[in-house]
């Protein structure tokens, strides 16, 4: 047969537009797109009745198999998903490719090394799509940076690191975000930045435990949105003089959102990610469940904080609209809920530090301190799931609203992240030859009946989602991943043996600095790459 599948009736959407095609494909490959495809000539047909075509979303901002207690306080966390399941809830919403992050912790002198453990990992346990890795550095030595970012480029495919200006066991100075900038600027790398100034941070916190204020609440106060503003506006002053391109992560406040815009407007080669948590929760979610058992709060946690109600929400959603947000990524940070490493640590901390913890600490123990004990906000590891529910919420309150187009969708989701990290158009793009035939199918309008959202409903292996309750009126109904149907109809279709590891190219987005160092001598970078 001339194709492996067709897919037939599809509304086809790409970052360009909507239009009525057929799609014929090949040993995982979309070679064919044309008005219409004789179904003769495929061994399986998908009639998608009307509903969107479009490329598989690529979610470039995932924890999978991160360790944070080896940090000097040992209380951030593990998370909770391994390659596994953390790409198993991707495909089943609606996602293809997901970017996680290869973190070097203070200890690990190499990150080849630090590579390989991760790459062995995603090996060892399979996955359901295809995944790259960014790399955390904690260790900005030069010397280590010069040996080996080349390598990284060269035999991984890594072209794009993250940076920490917050968490003691992470947080770089001026100097050192200085010294990656350089190196990495030389070899075209993205560098991303989580802006947040730990020094206000902690500083903050310490008051505000004086004072007995340490519910999970006041993790919120404990980052107003001034250490998101001081940390962006510095980085970018860095990224500036270093003329190197920088990538926001997970942008959660107005504030931050018009420094970048204005940086934009000056030209650089500036990026930003917001995330589903900064559109949908506020401050009231962190205190939900306010209640003796107010630690409960703590599944709201996650850093930035969400702000204060909807006001920064729609300064986020119409960032989101006129490009100030290049990419719409989930931030899935799977913590669970009760466990000894996940975000009721934070009631186990406090206790410990009150001298009165109930130890040795096991699940058993565990639910009965959870029964009468609050947690302190600063023990809690910080984060929220959400790379299953990420492609359905903006296509429920985005594009069904009206809030972002049709073709905006598509390109947040997957064709910017695509470009921006060197995937594209292999990922992101349905082009006949040359993209994997990545694919997800929608219902056609109200086929599906609208639901609730609950748990249960999900994939991953947290035993919450902040999204709990809300309404939804479509969800994908196939996941293709390289040709193969991996989700359909509510069904795990596939095993963990689909997903291959990604080698990734350089920045492809049309800001990317070029190799030629601008000529203008005002420019410190001109100076400082001169022969
Ligand atoms: O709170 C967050 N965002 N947790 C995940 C780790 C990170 O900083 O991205
Ligand atoms: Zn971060
Ligand atoms: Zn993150
Ligand atoms: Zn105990």
């Amino acid at each position: 047969k001339q194709f492996d599948l067709i897919i037939k009736n599809g509304a086809v959407l790409t970052s360009d537009g909507v239009g009525r095609y057929e799609i014929g494909i090949k040993d995982g490959k979309i070679i064919q797109l044309s008005p219409s495809i004789d179904s003769g000539l495929a061994k399986e047909v998908i009639d998608a009745e009307g509903g969107y075509v479009m490329p598989g979303g690529v979610d470039a901002h995932v924890h999978i198999a991160q360790d944070f207690t080896s940090g000097p306080k040992g209380v951030m966390g593990k998370c909770a998903d391994d390659f596994l399941t953390g790409s198993r809830s991707a495909v089943c919403g609606g996602t293809t490719t997901i970017i996680a992050f290869a973190q070097q912790n203070r200890s690990d002198e190499s990150l080849l090394k630090v590579v390989q453990n991760y790459h062995a990992l995603s090996e060892k346990s399979g996955a359901y799509c295809d995944y790259g890795f960014h790399v955390i550095i904690t260790r900005p030595e030069v010397q280590m940076l010069e040996k080996e970012l080349p390598k990284l480029i060269e035999d991984w495919g890594i072209t794009s690191c993250k940076l920490f200006m917050t968490y003691s066991s992470m947080q770089l100075s001026d100097n050192q975000l200085l010294d990656v900038m350089y190196e990495t600027r030389k070899r075209f790398m993205t560098t991303m930045i989580h802006a947040e100034n730990g020094d206000l941070i902690s500083w903050l916190t310490n008051k505000l435990e004086q004072r007995g204020l340490v519910e999970p609440f006041y993790h919120a106060i404990s980052r107003p949105p001034v250490v998101e503003m001081e940390a962006t506006h510095r980085a970018i002053v860095l990224a500036e003089m270093i003329q190197n391109p920088v990538l926001f992560v997970h942008v959660g406040s107005a504030s931050a959102a018009q420094i970048i815009r204005n940086a934009q407007t000056r030209g650089f080669p500036i990026y930003a990610e917001t995330c589903p948590q900064y559109l949908h929760l506020t401050w009231d979610d962190l205190k939900r469940f306010h209640s003796p058992k107010c630690f409960e709060n703590s599944k709201m946690i996650c850093s930035p904080p969400p702000g204060p109600d909807d006001s920064d929400q729609e300064a986020l959603w119409a960032g989101l609209r006129n490009g100030t947000f290049t990419i719409y990524s989930s931030d899935h940070c799977p913590f669970r809920y009760k466990d000894v490493h996940g975000k009721a640590l934070g009631v186990l901390q406090h206790e410990q530090s009150l001298g009165s913890a109930r130890c040795p600490v096991d699940q058993e123990h565990l639910s009965e301190i959870l029964d009468d004990k609050t947690g302190h906000f600063k023990y809690v590891p910080n984060g929220c799931p959400g790379v299953e529910t990420r492609l359905p919420l903006l296509f429920e309150y985005g594009l069904k609203t009206g809030r972002v187009s049709p073709e905006r969708y598509v390109d947040l989701v997957s064709t910017a992240p695509a470009k921006l990290y060197g995937l594209y158009p292999i990922k992101g793009a349905l082009i006949p030859g040359i993209s994997d035939a990545d694919l997800v199918i929608w219902y056609p309008n109200d086929a599906l009946p609208s639901f609730k959202l609950t748990n249960a409903n999900l994939h991953h292996n947290v035993d919450y989602t902040p999204y709990e309750g809300m309404e939804f009126g479509n969800w994908p109904r196939y996941t293709i991943v390289r040709g193969q149907i991996v989700w359909a109809e509510g069904e795990l279709r596939a095993s963990a043996s689909v997903g291959k590891y990604l080698k990734r190219g350089t920045n492809q987005l049309a800001t990317r600095p070029t190799n030629s160092i601008a000529s203008d001598k005002r420019r410190v970078a001109t100076w400082l790459y001169k022969a």
